[in-house]
């Protein structure tokens, strides 16, 4: 066993090192728990909670792999459901494995009228992922029997039931919210084509699918699949640590996704573009602006990636073929299609300043993907919703690998304490 040497004062720590695959190699710090130690890391920049075999990213050189394959691969050749197998399975399905997988979800996809009563329930301007947190946690009290985590097979009906009726509920969110009725799901459609119905069919209208956002849909849900310990992703760990249900776990999930430095930014990153568009000033003086305020531009930068974001060079791909198609004057009006200019000219700005090139600052996942929602159909609220569903199926095999850990522990975190030492209390009278 490989070992780090710690010495601090007079003390000397022999630490062991867990080697990894690829990445970074571990330094085990917890036998300093007995000597009167702690590390300090806020952020856990630069600390590791668990060991996974799930997703491997490597910032330096624009690496996403999962389960060992590379992000281009998978969306070149494969489809959502199959990498949602491939991170829950950690491997690659057989065709009997994958039509029996699509077969469970698509009798899953439907949920109860009392369901559709409860998501009827919120008000329709209600914030999405709000409504999405509240409905995912809501699975559990609508399907009680499938809460149970230490019975196997509750916990794959429960991700099941996740993965299956998440995309019901983030269409039924958006149909709520422009006050049209929520349809009821079709099989006979694939996972991403009926999604899509489902939000944009017209009842009295027959549906026409359209295979290119199928497929760019498609796409940003793979690209969204999973993305190692990121905040949200170990919000689901730390919740399922205390053996809170699958259901529980994927909603607080949803919750740390929607800040505007996590999934939020997708959205953020529309609202600024809008903000230059409509500011009379360059781009290059709203890059000038941030420079000298200190300002974070949405979209940019990420705490792993210090090169490009190699899912953000996916998104700008699709949105290309998008926009590039006949139809798009009908998609988006002429003042949206100028943020798309915007956010080119914006992405070559900043790569090419130093203030944004010292600091590794990129585009990251969302600086794209909001304007490729935007042109497939959604509006802003929307985005970070679809950020989730694409999210789920990690969520999952990142909760399923820390249960089946045999060294996971309840996550309790540390702290330095830096407060009052002891004092005495002082009465009212003498202050
Ligand atoms: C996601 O972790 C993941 O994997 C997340 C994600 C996933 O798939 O789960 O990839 C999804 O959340 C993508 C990130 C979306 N967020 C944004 O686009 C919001 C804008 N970006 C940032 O706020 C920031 O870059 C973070 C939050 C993404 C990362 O922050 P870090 O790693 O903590 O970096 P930092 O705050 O320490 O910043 C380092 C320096 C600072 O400058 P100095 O103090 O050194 O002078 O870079 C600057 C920051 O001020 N900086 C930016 C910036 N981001 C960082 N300056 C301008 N614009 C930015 N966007």
């Amino acid at each position: 066993m490989v070992e780090a040497k710690l010495n601090v004062d007079a003390s000397k720590f022999d630490l062991p090192v867990v080697k990894a695959t690829e990445g970074a190699d571990g330094i085990v710090v917890s036998s300093l728990k007995n000597d009167g130690f702690v590390t300090l890391d806020p952020g856990f920049l630069t600390t590791a909670q668990c060991e996974s075999k799930i997703t491997f990213i490597d910032g330096q050189k624009s690496i996403l792999r999962y389960r060992g394959y590379p992000i281009e691969q998978l969306c070149e050749q494969s489809d959502f459901l199959e990498v949602a197998w491939l991170l829950q399975h950690g491997e690659l399905p057989t065709k009997v494995q994958y039509d029996q997988f699509c077969l469970d979800l698509n009798h899953r996809t439907m949920v109860g009228e009392d369901f559709r009563s409860f998501m009827a329930s919120f008000p329709r301007s209600a914030q999405p992922m709000s409504v999405l947190a509240s409905a995912i946690n809501a699975l559990a009290a609508f399907y009680p029997d499938t809460t149970d985590i230490s019975d196997p097979e509750q916990l794959d009906e429960s991700a099941r039931i996740i993965m299956a009726k998440a995309r019901t509920i983030v269409s039924y969110i958006y149909r709520r919210r422009r006050d049209e009725p929520m349809l009821y799901p079709d099989v006979a459609r694939g996972y991403v084509d009926d999604f899509l119905r489902m939000c944009f069919a017209v009842p009295y209208e027959p549906y026409e699918s359209d295979d290119l956002s199928i497929h760019a849909l498609g796409r940003l849900l793979i690209i969204h699949a999973d993305h190692e310990q990121n905040c949200s992703t170990s919000v689901v760990r730390i919740a399922g640590s205390a053996h809170a249900n699958l259901y529980s776990a994927v909603a607080a999930g949803v919750n740390a996704l929607s800040g505007p430095l996590h999934g939020g930014a997708n959205e953020a990153v529309l609202k600024q573009l809008e903000v230059i568009r409509d500011s009379g000033e360059s781009v290059g003086q709203f890059v000038e602006h941030a420079k000298d305020n200190g300002a974070r531009i949405s979209g940019f930068g990420h705490r792993v990636y210090k090169c490009h974001d190699p899912r953000a060079v996916v998104a700008k791909h699709y949105l290309e073929q998008l926009m590039a198609r006949g139809d798009v004057d009908r998609r988006l009006p002429a003042d949206e299609r100028a943020l798309f200019d915007i956010a080119t000219e914006l992405e070559d700005i900043a790569t090419h300043d130093d203030y944004f090139v010292s600091r590794h600052l990129y585009p990251n996942v969302d600086f794209y993907t909001g304007l490729l929602y935007r042109v497939i159909g959604f509006d802003a609220p929307m985005f970070t919703p679809l950020f989730a569903l694409g999210r789920i199926p990690g969520w999952i095999a990142q909760y399923r690998e820390m249960l089946a850990d045999p060294q996971t522990k309840i996550g309790r975190p540390r702290q330095v304490y830096t407060g009052q030492v002891e004092r005495d209390y002082v009465p009212m009278d003498q202050r």
